[in-house]
């Protein structure tokens, strides 16, 4: 497994638990001491304790040296990150090329490389031809094994994946693939077998297919605001519908996180330098009404505090990008954090696991230790990641400890005429 982040250290660990030898390789020291040792560097539920037991197994190790894991493994997963460029939509590849160029010189057997990071169309092809270029062994080949696992959900997502998903130049290849996942197959996942190309695009396509439909349904919540109409009854009915389906269609403060945010940026800018700009258009739009969604749960706290965040004290509940995760990427809970400060608001952030993570990331935002030390004194509360924590929270215990009862639910997480029933200001995004 080359890159231990996410994708890499989950797919390692699961790799592992499924009977196989495996050696995870990361450049990054710190990180390979912290594995090694047994310690995820980040938080997904289950993971620790497997990554224990295949430790303990003697069937999974970590690494810095290429050398090793070119002399090692049969297979190699790159895993190493895509994320977006700075100063413009495209991904960077620099980790993907970086993973590649390095391992290939090495290649003295025969191996079959398989690409898992998000890339644009045409990159797997670029880097099957630097690797044969590059190999010294007859017996290498480029695949390419596209990885849908969400945050939060890794452990499940990796060792019962709704599909997998092969870009293969071979039956070799498929071959090496399907020996690879054999436990997940025989367990009845399906499987596609495609082009290189295909395979790149599923991943892209997927998650636009995702980001559109929190769109739509944020798009309807911008139309239920205006008309007075309660967008989590509508999801409700449209979602009864099969063909629609309800999940994923759940208005709020929008997405974010590592992946959504900029596989779509990537794809409009990769269809741009292929000529095909016309065809993602839409994504523009998809992404500027989740922007919207930013903007507007800022304004409706203004509204709450009677148009002035200036000289306020503000409860943020929220800091990752959703519930059981402590990744704060394009983190919507943090981005109208800042932009209530910037307004001028005394901010102070609580999140169960994305303090250290927000810390680093907005050391101008205070921080509290809990969900209560938060709202002491609070004008106003935004709930704006919607942990369990939150969602369970007795609205009369709350109502002690702030200095005014007003709440501005960014995520439809809780019951309205609960928290109205028990004295307080309740507003949502769209909902009357
Ligand atoms: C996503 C894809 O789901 C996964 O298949 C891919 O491999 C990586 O990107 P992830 O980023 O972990 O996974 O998060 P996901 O659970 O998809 O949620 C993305 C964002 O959408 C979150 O910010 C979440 O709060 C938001 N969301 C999700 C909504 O606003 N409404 C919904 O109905 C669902």
């Amino acid at each position: 497994m080359l890159g231990t982040g996410y994708l890499g250290a989950t797919h390692a660990v699961c790799m592992a638990e499924l009977g196989y030898d495996v050696i995870g390789l990361d450049v990054d020291e710190a990180k390979v001491a912290r594995l090694s040792a047994g310690e995820v560097p980040f938080f997904e539920p289950g993971l620790p304790e497997l990554l224990r037991k295949a430790l303990d197994s003697g069937r999974l190790r970590f690494t810095t040296s290429y050398e090793e894991v070119a002399e090692f493994a049969d297979v190699h997963f790159v895993c190493v990150g895509t994320p977006q460029s700075k100063g413009s939509y495209a991904a960077d590849l620099t980790y993907v090329e970086a993973a590649f160029s390095t391992l290939a010189p090495l290649l003295t057997r025969p191996a079959l490389v398989v690409g898992k990071s998000t890339v644009p169309a045409g990159t797997a092809a670029r880097m099957s031809e630097l690797v044969l270029s590059l190999a010294p062994s007859d017996g290498v080949e480029v695949a390419w094994n596209p990885e849908f696992l969400r945050e939060g959900f890794a452990v499940e997502d990796t060792l019962h994946p709704d599909r997998l998903v092969f870009g293969v130049h071979s039956a070799a290849a498929e071959a090496t693939l399907r020996a690879s996942f054999a436990p997940v197959i025989d367990a009845g996942c399906p499987v596609v077998v495609t082009d290189f190309a295909t395979a790149e695009l599923v991943k892209v396509a997927a998650n636009s297919f995702l980001a559109t439909k929190i769109s739509f349904i944020n798009a309807m919540a911008e139309v239920c605001e205006v008309v007075h109409a309660d967008v989590t009854k509508l999801s409700e009915a449209l979602g009864h519908d099969t063909r629609i389906g309800k999940r994923f269609l759940h208005a709020g403060l929008g997405f974010g996180g590592g992946c959504l945010p900029k596989d779509i940026r990537a794809f409009m800018a990769r269809a741009e330098e292929l000529g095909a700009q016309d065809a993602l258009q839409f994504l523009e739009e998809v992404d500027a009404i989740n922007k919207r969604r930013r903007a507007r749960a800022v304004d409706l706290g203004r509204e709450l505090l009677d148009g002035e965040y200036a000289g306020k004290r503000v409860c943020v509940w929220g800091a990752a990008f959703k519930p059981n995760s402590d990744d704060i990427r394009d983190s919507p809970a943090l981005d109208v954090a800042a932009a209530v400060q910037k307004l001028g608001a005394a901010v102070i952030v609580y999140d169960p696991e994305a303090m250290g993570n927000a810390k680093r990331a907005y050391p101008q935002l205070a921080m509290a230790g809990s969900a209560l030390e938060a709202a002491r004194g609070a004008d106003i509360v935004l709930l704006l990641t919607e942990w369990a924590e939150f969602r369970e929270m007795d609205p009369a215990k709350l109502a002690t400890v702030v200095s005014s009862p007003r709440l501005v639910d960014g995520r439809n997480a809780l019951d309205p005429s609960v928290w109205r029933d028990a004295g307080w200001t309740y507003r949502a995004l769209g909902r009357p």
